[in-house]
């Protein structure tokens, strides 16, 4: 059975400051957590997520959820049992003022805009990221911001919130850009967390470009009509619009970063947030995205009309055409799949349920080799956040493993953190790991193991 959680209330303002995308007022440090199930004994480490968590009032008719100042939560597992779970602000410039803080130091000058969209292991420590210039915030265990980074002087400009790490390599790759700038960066970070430049490519419309992907001998660009609009950017607004008259386009840039190699394709009228995965077979490059419509304009409630849809664009290297078949019937966003695949055919992926009035809900499991799509329901008012999948070991099957979600109860008005088996998608959760707060709808998360980490 599906269940939609109700996320807003449709007579308010703006939908991403009230219900569970309301800002929390709170940081906590809750230990002796409640747990129904079992909490699988190889589980040790942190399961963290980031979202916005405005810090000030907003202005309800120009707030964005992209813009709000970051919060950081996460639970920490260890032999079985949930330590703790913590919330904290991502202590950036305004994030500070606001909350009446000390600054924290940074390398070099930063804008001090929100670091609100994914966090990750970057080299044996903890970052939050955001894409469109600020400079990545080191976290510390109890994931208290402790400063601006530049890896070690490292990062000459932006970064991105989605950098894509080569299973192969340990390496990630990146696509970053900024407002002033008409070009976009192809960087290469270490597994010592040290970046390098590659490449420089054109980009004069200054499109936003939220993802990426790889696959052995290219890196995906997305070039499509989300574009830097001055007057929006000057009035305070969002300041990437929505821009049909662009040809959107997809590009495959070789892995040595020379943009002068890079084979374009046109792609159908729409903006990618995010990519599954990308691959190479027999002369075709194939990208499973989640497509949108023209999602969030500078008008922040103007939504757009089509829902989400994952779907598969094969390029034809022979032909130069994109081909585009749709792979689930779901309304759907926040694609994970095992990241041992990344770069590689693979048969699984897993996405959150999200529709154009902003509904969170059930899981999915995609299988792309028989096409099916399965459900997983949390129950009536419940809805998970983006699933993370974490293996039970390098060697197992894609499949062998646990997706850890956050998932919101409007019931008791407060979040779960769920485990399922991922082989037993439909079935009972192995684990519930009861909060007694909220956790906002916010981006991305990670499972980071304590092996994996410096601290
Ligand atoms: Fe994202």
């Amino acid at each position: 059975m599906t269940t939609i959680a109700k996320s807003h209330d449709p007579g308010q303002a703006n939908p991403f400051l009230v219900a569970n995308f309301a800002p929390v007022t709170e940081e906590h440090v809750i230990s002796n957590l409640q747990v129904t199930g079992a909490i699988p004994e190889e589980l040790e480490g942190r399961f963290v997520r980031i979202g916005p968590n405005p810090s000030s009032k907003q202005n309800p008719r120009h707030f964005h959820w992209f813009l709000g100042t970051g919060m950081v939560h996460g639970v920490r597992l260890k032999e079985g049992r949930a330590e703790w779970y913590r919330n904290s602000y991502v202590l950036t410039d305004n994030a500070a003022r606001d909350l009446k803080r000390p600054q924290l130091p940074y390398p070099r000058k930063t804008h001090g805009g929100s670091v609100n969209t994914n966090v990750l292991n970057i080299g044996g420590d903890l970052y939050a990221l955001v894409e469109a210039g600020a400079l990545p915030m080191k976290l510390d265990g109890n994931l208290q911001t402790t400063a601006y980074s530049d890896f070690s002087g490292t990062l000459k400009g932006a970064f991105s919130a989605h950098p894509r790490r080569d299973p192969v390599t340990g390496e990630l790759h990146v696509l970053a850009y900024e407002p002033s700038k008409k070009y976009i960066e192809y960087l290469v970070v270490n597994t010592s967390g040290l970046s390098r430049t590659v490449s420089k490519i054109s980009a004069p419309h200054q499109p936003m470009i939220h993802d990426t992907a790889i696959t052995p001998s290219f890196v995906i660009v997305l070039d499509l009509p989300m574009t830097f609009n001055l007057v929006s950017a000057m009035t305070g607004k969002f300041p990437y619009v929505w821009n049909p008259k662009m040809q959107p386009r997809i590009g495959l840039l070789p892995r040595s970063g020379d943009a002068d190699a890079i084979i374009w394709f046109e792609a159908p009228l729409c903006y990618v947030y995010h990519i599954m995965n990308a691959f190479e077979d027999a002369g075709k490059v194939v990208v499973d995205v989640v497509k949108n419509a023209n999602y969030f304009d500078a008008d922040v409630i103007k939504r757009g009309v089509k829902p989400p849809i994952f779907v598969r664009w094969v390029l034809d290297l022979q032909t130069g055409k994109l081909a585009e078949t749709q792979l689930s019937d779901r309304s759907v966003e926040f694609p994970r799949l095992n990241d041992s695949r990344v770069g590689q055919s693979y048969r699984f992926g897993y996405t959150a349920q999200f529709t154009t009035d902003l509904q969170f809900g059930f899981a999915c499991k995609h299988d792309l080799q028989t096409g099916e799509t399965l459900e997983h329901s949390y129950g009536p008012g419940r809805a998970t956040m983006e699933p993370v999948f974490v293996p039970k070991s390098t060697a197992g099957a894609e499949d062998e493993g646990w997706l850890l979600s956050y998932v919101y109860d409007q019931n008791t008005n407060t979040s779960d953190v769920v485990i399922l088996d991922a082989q037993d998608f439909e079935g009972t959760p192995v684990a519930t790991i009861h909060l007694p707060v909220r956790v906002p709808y916010g981006f991305h998360g990670n499972w980071v193991a304590d092996c994996d980490l410096r601290f």
